[in-house]
């Protein structure tokens, strides 16, 4: 049996999108229930359903032997784990953003910048070699310059909707991110006949 850790919320339709382009029977992820195990009804593959920032945990410590999460969630966990494939979907940028007349002030001494990545965030400001200070948040992000809690937000933006409809600015685009598949690295050793051929699978679906 494989089991995959997967993202719930806008990954988890296109990640079961995929599953069964390569023939696996994985419409149970689409099932409307409060299940956490879910399983294909050949027992070959059990998915976990779970929020993004918890996929590198269960792949690292080896509970779910493949996960599908985003760039933007690796890059802020740094988790123990390979990183098998670039997925192409949920193609977003991490950038940052602002009023479009703040734009003067990415140069100010002391920056705010809310945002849900702080590692990230912590890890492009000091190599810039910008003291700044990070207000974390949770969700919403958007809402920090509006509101006069941060002057500019680093954060995805995939459509830019979120952003004009508060006013708000791409100031500049970091990273490109999009969903990938990750591995545990001992069950790549001690289940590869059986996760290599999916992996394959998944490379000709790209
Ligand atoms: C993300 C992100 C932006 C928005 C960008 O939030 O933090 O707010 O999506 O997408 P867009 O460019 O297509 O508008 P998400 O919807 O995940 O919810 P959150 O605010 O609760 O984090």
């Amino acid at each position: 049996m494989i089991t995959m850790a997967l993202a719930k919320g806008r990954l988890a339709e296109e990640s079961c999108n995929l599953l069964l382009k390569c023939g696996i029977p994985a419409q149970v992820i689409k099932s409307d229930t409060r299940k956490l195990v879910l399983s294909t009804e050949d027992g070959a593959f059990r998915f976990f359903l779970v929020k993004p920032t918890d996929v590198p945990t269960y792949v690292e410590y080896g509970i779910a032997d493949l996960g599908i999460v985003g760039k933007d969630t690796l890059m802020e966990r740094g988790a123990d784990l390979y990183e098998m494939l670039d997925l192409g979907y949920e193609a977003c940028k991490l950038c940052i953003a602002g009023y479009p007349e703040r734009k003067d002030s990415l140069t100010n001494a002391h920056l705010r910048v809310a945002t849900k990545y702080e590692n990230i965030a912590k890890r492009l400001y000091a190599a810039r070699g910008e003291d700044i200070e990070i207000i974390h948040l949770h969700g919403s992000i958007e809402l920090a310059p509006v509101t006069g809690l941060s002057d500019v937000i680093f954060d995805v933006v995939q459509t830019g909707s979120t952003l004009r409809a508060n006013g708000l600015v791409v100031l500049e685009e970091v990273y490109d991110v999009s969903a990938r598949l990750v591995a545990n690295k001992v069950s790549l050793k001690t289940k590869a006949a059986e996760i290599m051929p999916l992996i394959e699978a998944m490379r000709r679906q790209i």
